[in-house]
């Protein structure tokens, strides 16, 4: 796919050292013997070296020369489990829930990248999301300006005139529920960065809800009107609007009619959902009905980069994840 050949090549560029927690893991062994074939990242692997060896072996790829890390001997274990108890003693952590969670892969190779042994970290093919983001939420925190850590799709749609010819981001579809106006100016503006910094795109960000311009009253209405607002207030140098209904945010002669004043109506190429529900379906109604290709989630928001997979993911997922993050990486603000 063209839009992954450049990830890789940017990735390629400023190579980022990127680690893999879930190391033991057949897709990730098969996946890190392609990264480093194709010098996409230098990675690390976490878990028992003896297993991940004759693992590598067995599947018959070469992991030759990748570190591999065992959180429980690792030198740097005692740093990690200090500084995790320093962040998260207010929180009640004691030094020995420090030391038993830093045991956890997840949570050392969150550890890594907080403290800067790595500049990212991907995950997920056998952990749920939840146990990617809480790390990194408690861990990570959030990116200078950002509140709120979010994630989006790139999505690709075969033969349409909307959008940036077909491609669009869509945000946010797996990580906040039930965002408040805040969050959701906050998960806006991450957005129309990401669409900026990692995509080379024009953002025109449209705030979507089942009302255009006051078209409709109703609490829902009123948490996109606020959010837009907000957003407006925090990043006037963005091109975001609303509330929009989808019709109005994509078609010319739609938003000509309900929307006149507007510079995003019938422009939009990022598209924010109010909540998880609604994002969530509509990416996957888009991806089913439209055979849209639907890249992601990729998380946006963390001071640094760290992204999960689908316990479903092959092999050339995780590496085309990796890449994504490496470029993540390489786009930090220190
Ligand atoms: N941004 C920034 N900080 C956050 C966010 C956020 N979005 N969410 C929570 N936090 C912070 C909290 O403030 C808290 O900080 P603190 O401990 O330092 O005070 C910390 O993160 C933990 O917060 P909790 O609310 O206790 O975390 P929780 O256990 O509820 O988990 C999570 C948060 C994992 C993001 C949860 O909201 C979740 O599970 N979201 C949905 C994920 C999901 O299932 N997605 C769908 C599947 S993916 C797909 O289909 C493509």
């Amino acid at each position: 796919m063209e839009l992954m050949k450049k990830f890789w090549e940017k990735a390629k560029a400023d190579v980022k050292k990127i680690v893999l927690p879930e190391g033991e893991e057949e897709r990730n062994i098969i996946a890190s013997a392609i990264v480093k074939k194709e010098g996409l990242a230098e990675l690390i692997l976490l878990g028992n070296a003896e297993k991940i060896k004759s693992k590598a072996k067995e599947l018959n790829v070469d992991i030759e020369g990748i570190q591999i890390i065992d959180p429980a001997f690792s030198q740097k274990f005692s740093t990690y489990t200090k500084e995790f108890y320093e962040l998260r003693k207010n929180k009640g952590i004691t030094m020995e829930k420090s030391e038993k969670m830093v045991k956890d892969p997840m949570y050392f190779g969150t550890m890594m990248v907080k403290l800067g042994d790595a500049d990212g970290l991907v995950s997920g093919a056998i952990h749920t999301t939840g146990d990617l983001l809480r790390p990194g939420l408690q861990v990570i925190k959030t990116a200078p300006g950002i509140t709120t850590v979010s994630s989006f799709f790139v999505m690709l749609v075969p033969d349409c005139e909307y959008g940036s010819n077909g491609m669009f981001l869509f945000s946010d579809c797996a990580v906040n529920p039930n965002p408040t106006a805040e969050q959701l100016a906050s998960i806006a503006i991450s957005t129309a960065e990401t669409a900026k910094n990692l995509f080379d795109m024009d953002p025109k960000v449209a705030m979507l809800s089942f009302s255009t311009k006051g078209s409709a009253e109703h609490e829902f209405v009123d948490k996109v009107r606020r959010a837009t607002e907000i957003a407006k207030e925090l990043r006037p140098d963005l091109q975001i609007d609303g509330e929009l209904q989808l019709d109005a945010a994509l078609v010319k002669k739609v938003a000509a009619q309900k929307a006149p004043e507007s510079s995003v109506a019938g422009l939009a190429n990022v598209l924010i959902f109010p909540d998880l529900q609604s994002g969530n379906i509509g990416y996957k109604l888009v991806q089913r009905l439209a055979k849209a290709e639907a890249i992601g989630p990729i998380c946006q928001g963390f001071a640094k980069p760290i992204n999960d997979l689908s316990r479903g993911c092959s092999a050339e997922d995780i590496v085309n994840v990796v890449a994504i993050t490496a470029v993540q990486a390489q786009n930090i603000i220190k």
